[in-house]
């Protein structure tokens, strides 16, 4: 086990989870706003579910048999003997959250907020990480599926994140899997000397989810292997081709992939992800896909639904460039001597009312240093309080991007540095 101190004995965070400061905590919200304003304008809703669930809620969506479940749940029992975990992915709080709730269908919901998941850390692969996403319950027709693949592609688009490729696939329904399934299975039985341990056990578990596996040996023999796309009904392959209709009448470039089945298991038809060569080995932006049966299966009416979940910290890791550190929307208001100390904290007081951030140094430091402090802080502006602006009644205000300094009668000081901010930001 990893030891909980660093080499002087101080405590560090756990393994696989971050910390997030200034000034990477505003290029987030930024990023988190951008996502709320896109999707609020296709009339999506915001809810928030809770950051634990009875186990229940996602063994009986995610399937027994996929790793989420079997491998990368914090799943714990409380002091009353519960069986809870931690979230590993939206859908199914969503979903639960609406029946529950007795919520209306049809409905478009959106979240965001962090999610767990016990997996081995890598780069854009943590234990805790975070989400935005979008469900719609309700919608069956292929242009929606259209519609949610658009909205995640331009989110990406909006952000500045690399370019992102739009992958694309169909695993059928109800009616066509079995036999698809039946015919897979003939397939691996065949090859099962060339498949790895977990892909023999998958073969009769869960063969679809062979598909995903990353072993070279099992790769080569999926090479072959039927395809989910080709062996769909024909009501499936009819809506496949209305979603990639409804792609190219939005000039939405894509990539069939025949072997993106999703390690969920409520999938049905439309599967998709975003994918990123900036990113490496974890290479999915997000990811996503239609759910038809899953609203059903948790106890509610026939419901068709999609969705798709985007990961932030991939997202940041893929913007195209760092933004330079902008300074903040902050004033400094430096004071010269004691004498000028209570006029000071009037003006700071003053430019907060008037709605504009101001901070003030009270250790009765050298005016340098409050300078210092101003730039620590990233500060956009100073206001500097000495013995002969008070006399007459005007203020300096130092911009310190450019290092420019302005004398500015009193009355006119919030204007002049509301202006200044606006400019700064
Ligand atoms: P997912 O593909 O499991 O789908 O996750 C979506 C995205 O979350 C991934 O593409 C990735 O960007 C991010 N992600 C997942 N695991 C990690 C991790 N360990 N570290 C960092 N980022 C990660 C879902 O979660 C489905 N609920 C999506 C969905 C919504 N399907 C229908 N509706």
């Amino acid at each position: 086990m990893e030891p909980n101190t660093d080499p002087r004995g101080r405590l560090v965070r756990p393994k696989g989870t971050n910390d997030l400061l200034p000034p990477e905590t505003g290029r987030w919200r930024r990023v988190e706003a951008t996502f709320r304003a896109l999707v609020e304008s296709f009339g999506f809703d915001e809810v928030v579910t809770p950051v634990f669930e009875h186990t229940e809620v996602f063994v009986k969506s995610a399937g027994v048999v996929s790793d989420i479940v079997t491998k990368e749940m914090y799943r714990f029992t409380d002091r009353s003997d519960r069986d809870l975990t931690l979230r590993p992915e939206g859908t199914p709080g969503v979903v639960r959250a609406v029946l529950e709730n007795r919520f209306r269908i049809p409905c478009r919901l959106y979240y965001t907020g962090p999610f767990f998941r016990y997996s081995r850390p890598q780069k854009g692969r943590y234990r805790e990480f975070h989400q935005v996403g979008i469900e719609v319950l309700g919608e069956a027709a292929p242009e929606t599926d259209a519609e949610v693949i658009f909205i995640g592609a331009e989110f990406f688009r909006r952000v500045g994140a690399v370019p992102c490729t739009v992958q694309l696939n169909t695993i059928g329904c109800r009616t066509c899997r079995p036999e698809f399934r039946a015919l897979l299975v003939e397939f691996l039985n065949a090859k099962q000397d060339r498949l790895c341990d977990e892909c023999r056990t998958r073969t009769d578990l869960n063969p679809l989810r062979v598909f995903d596996c990353k072993n070279e040996s099992c790769q080569a023999v999926l090479a072959h292997a039927p395809k989910p796309r080709e062996h769909v009904c024909g009501k499936c392959a009819e809506h496949f081709a209305g979603v990639q209709q409804g792609l190219t009448r939005r000039a939405l470039a894509f990539t069939l992939n025949d072997r993106l089945v999703r390690g969920l298991d409520y999938y049905s038809r439309t599967t998709f992800e975003y994918t990123s060569t900036a990113l490496g080995a974890q290479d999915s932006l997000g990811g996503g896909g239609r759910y038809d049966y899953l609203v059903a299966e948790f106890g509610g009416p026939d419901t068709p639904a999609i969705g798709f979940a985007l990961g932030l910290e991939r997202t940041l890791l893929a913007l195209r460039e760092p933004e330079a550190q902008p300074r903040r929307a902050l004033v400094f208001v430096v004071w010269l001597g004691a004498t000028e100390f209570p006029a000071a904290l009037r003006i700071a007081d003053d430019l907060r009312a008037a709605g504009i951030a101001a901070q003030i140094d009270y250790s009765g430091r050298r005016a340098k240093l409050q300078f210092k402090a101003a730039d620590t802080a990233r500060a956009a502006a100073c206001v500097i309080v000495g013995p002969d602006e008070l006399a007459r009644g005007f203020c300096s205000v130092k911009n310190l991007t450019s290092g420019e300094q302005t004398k500015v009668p009193a009355d006119h000081l919030a204007d002049h540095v509301r202006a200044l901010l606006q400019r700064a930001g």
